[in-house]
């Protein structure tokens, strides 16, 4: 079944097999006539990279790229980034790759016109208003994995160097104006990063799901989101090439990060501490703490994740939804606990006080505090 499809929600959407060779009409669609393309450093030598470049370059756009892009994106990467796109002289950006090339090819577009420093536009209240939209570069998006669904959202994530705090950057044209989302591209992901990216994409789903928050819309995306986790990530794991299951995972990963806007929740608001301070992968790292915070949360989405689960066709409500989780973390191979993965219970006061700053505590379903936060941690290990 070769799936083909284009949509224009949240933007611009062109999914399906092969469609990297839209590339150039893509970055034309929106005027670009010199093109950056931002990805990060082990992207920069695969033959996909190669490949996208010469589809702009035979459209005569030129193959200029930019990859000195760590893996948790600083200050520094963006400030080097604008640098070359504004000695280049370019006019858009080309964001390709997982959610750090994404990231920070989005943050080149927006801060390439800005004057002001780019903490002063961290998601806080009306802050984003700060920027000078007029001077915000166009983007196109191209996820070469599929979890972050950071193609289809409004803001940018930036570690601090100094401190290494994950900031969120937000502004409502970071919307890349067209995102390709070509399944191809995904299949030279290790088995592990196909497990994790795909197990973010579920938290985000099921953390938006589970948000107290009136956003029917959102839940309706991030419920179906789940299905496609549940019914694809199994084969994208098993079999890499199965173009069918890469589809549909490209699919809930973008409809993860749409669904997002109703809110996260303690499991990323535990992943990004863990993240910062152990440099664990992100999806790996949800899908190690899924399991505690489920039951963290069980009084207050007990019934809600019983209707999902009828959606899911799993029976047993709440305990059966929570039981095909452990499954689903077993078959794709997901440490069982935090020590499990390599982590020491000796600094939970400090991840738990990390974890209650974080954008993402608020939306949890149940209240978080500094006290049943760290007990949270604990039960992690
Ligand atoms: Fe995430």
């Amino acid at each position: 079944m070769n799936i083909v499809a284009n949509w224009s929600y949240p933007t611009a959407i062109k999914l399906g097999r092969g469609r990297i060779k839209e590339l150039a009409d893509a970055a034309k669609t929106l005027g670009l006539k010199k093109p950056l393309l931002v990805t990060d450093r082990g992207l920069a030598s695969m033959a996909i990279t190669g490949h996208a470049l010469d589809v702009l370059d035979e459209a005569g756009l030129g193959r200029a790229i930019f990859a000195e892009v760590d893996p948790n994106p600083n200050e520094k990467n963006l400030e080097a980034g604008v640098k070359v796109y504004r000695d280049g002289g370019h006019d858009g950006v080309v964001a390709f790759g997982g959610g750090s090339g994404l990231d920070l090819g989005k943050l080149i577009a927006f801060m390439a016109g800005q004057t002001r420093p780019v903490w002063d536009f961290e998601d806080i209240g009306d802050w984003w208003t700060r920027a000078d939209a007029s001077k915000i570069a166009p983007i196109v998006a191209v996820p070469t994995t599929a979890g972050t669904g950071s193609e289809v959202g409004r803001a940018g994530v930036l570690t601090n160097s100094e401190t290494h705090v994950k900031k969120i950057i937000f502004h409502p044209k970071l919307l890349p104006g067209v995102v390709i989302c070509d399944p191809e591209l995904t299949t030279g992901m290790p088995k592990v990063i196909t497990a994790g990216t795909g197990m973010d994409a579920f938290a985000h789903c099921l953390e938006a799901y589970s948000s107290p928050f009136y956003h029917p819309m959102s839940g309706g995306i991030a419920l179906e989101g789940l299905r496609l986790v549940k019914d694809f990530l199994p084969r994208a794991f098993k079999d890499g090439s199965d173009m069918e299951a890469r589809t549909n995972m490209m699919a809930a990963a973008a409809m993860g990060a749409v669904s997002f806007q109703k809110g996260l929740g303690a499991i990323h608001a535990l992943s990004h501490p863990i993240g910062a301070v152990y440099n664990t992968h992100h999806g790996m790292t949800n899908a190690v703490v899924m399991p505690a915070v489920l039951r963290f949360n069980r009084p207050a989405i007990e019934e809600k994740i019983g209707r999902a689960a009828a959606y899911l066709g799993i029976s047993g409500g709440f305990d059966g939804f929570y039981d095909y989780v452990l499954a689903l973390r077993a078959e794709l191979g997901v440490p069982q606990n935090l020590t499990a993965m390599g982590i020491k219970p000796d600094r939970i006061d400090e991840l738990a006080a990390m974890a209650i700053e974080d954008p993402s505590c608020g939306g949890n379903p149940v209240p978080m505090t500094l006290e049943n936060t760290k007990a949270l941690f604990l039960d992690c290990f």
